[in-house]
């Protein structure tokens, strides 16, 4: 078999996350602040985004140098015209050694109501959804949108009853802003077969106004619960994946937490990030990108572009949370969270 694309930290490369939009119907302030995305934001035109037949191509030569999972992101993913041809493609998709690729959504879940059947019958088998309160107030403090919680809700029984699973709950937690959701959400989400995950607030991008206060540490959420709901670590299923899990002791289910400020992982950092206007990014902080849709749309050359990947990869450095401690390094501009979703 083909060797390993191994890093300058030994890392493999076997994510790729892939922004299909820079467009989202949510205002997020932490992500996509209004006085920044307002009415004369200029979004990226339909030329410069990648076509499906673009973004397909791009991950078959991904995978043939060793990717096993693809996620497609935003912005909203939902957002983007035929999402789900373009996840049917993607779905087709066989890693080096013969399995099929693991091919999953993140999404705000506003349109998941009217695309989870869509999306399953394109064969996306599970699904994370971003929710951030389950106080319909709360939530549209955080999201600045006319969306409901409800709206989402109805969203995730859609694409449960389509036979999504699992479908994990992104909670993004904000010391001040929504901490008061985390039992709420917890008592919610108990015993629904739904996995629950709480995320450190993170330094992304350049407008969210990032600042460590508002952080709420891993361990004192873990903690919180505890008191409240007794929890059991569990094994990681895969090395390299963000989430640390716990299950509830009563066997109510399972949640996560996602740690990248207090607990950072960029030891197994096995992932790439295609953003929506073709750029290559690999650390989520990263400044450095490479264009891949110039090689893309100036020849049908699949090798170059393998060996541009290949080179990027096998050069690739960085380590950004764990290399910044708690302060964030201030270099910028950094890329917009919503340019490559996470
Ligand atoms: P799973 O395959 O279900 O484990 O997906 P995921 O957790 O990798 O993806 P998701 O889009 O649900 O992201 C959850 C959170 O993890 C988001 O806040 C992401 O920004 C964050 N995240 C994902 N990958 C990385 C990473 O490489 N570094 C850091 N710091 N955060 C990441
Ligand atoms: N810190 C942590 N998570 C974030 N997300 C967006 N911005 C941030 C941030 N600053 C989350 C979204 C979504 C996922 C892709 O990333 O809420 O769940
Ligand atoms: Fe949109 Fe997600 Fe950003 Fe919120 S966090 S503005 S839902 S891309
Ligand atoms: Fe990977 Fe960068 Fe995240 Fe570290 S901060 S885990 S290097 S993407």
């Amino acid at each position: 078999s083909e060797p390993i694309l191994l890093d300058q930290h030994a890392r493999p490369l076997r994510d790729l996350r892939i922004s299909v939009t820079d467009r989202c119907n949510f205002r997020c302030t932490y992500c996509m602040p209004r006085s920044v995305f307002g009415k004369d934001f200029q979004f990226l035109p339909r030329s410069e985004l990648l076509t499906h037949e673009e973004i397909e191509r791009a991950a078959k030569v991904f995978v043939s140098l060793g990717v096993e999972k693809i996620r497609i992101t935003g912005g909203e993913p939902l957002l983007r015209k035929d999402v789900d041809m373009l996840a049917s493609r993607l779905v087709a998709l066989t890693t080096t050694e013969g399995r099929p690729v693991d091919i999953s959504l993140t999404t705000n879940g506003a349109l998941l109501a009217r695309k989870a059947q869509s999306l399953a019958q394109a064969g996306v088998k599970r699904l994370n959804v971003s929710l951030d309160a389950i106080d319909n107030a709360v939530f549209q403090r955080m999201t600045d949108a006319d969306w409901t919680v409800d709206d989402v809700l109805q969203g995730i029984e859609v694409a449960r009853s389509a036979g999504i699973a699992p479908i994990k709950i992104n909670m993004v937690v904000k010391r001040g802003v929504n901490d008061d959701q985390v039992l709420p959400m917890a008592k919610y989400f108990r015993g629904t077969g739904h996995i629950l995950r709480f995320i450190e607030f993170m330094d992304v991008g350049n407008t969210n106004q990032w600042n460590r206060s508002a952080v709420y540490p891993s361990s004192e959420l873990i903690a919180l619960l505890h008191r409240y709901f007794p929890l059991e670590p569990v094994s990681p299923s895969a090395k390299g994946e963000v989430a640390k899990r716990w299950r509830y002791v009563d066997g109510q289910g399972e949640i996560g937490v996602i740690s990248s400020v207090t607990q950072p992982f960029c030891g197994d950092c096995t992932r790439a990030r295609l953003a929506s206007n073709g750029r290559l990014y690999l650390c989520l902080f990263g400044q450095q990108s490479v264009d891949l849709r110039a090689l893309l749309r100036e020849s049908d050359d699949d090798d170059a572009l393998r060996e541009k990947v290949a080179s990027v990869w096998i050069q690739r450095t960085d380590r950004y949370s764990e290399a910044r401690g708690f302060s964030p390094v201030t270099y910028s501009p950094r890329v917009e969270m919503s340019h490559i979703g996470g």
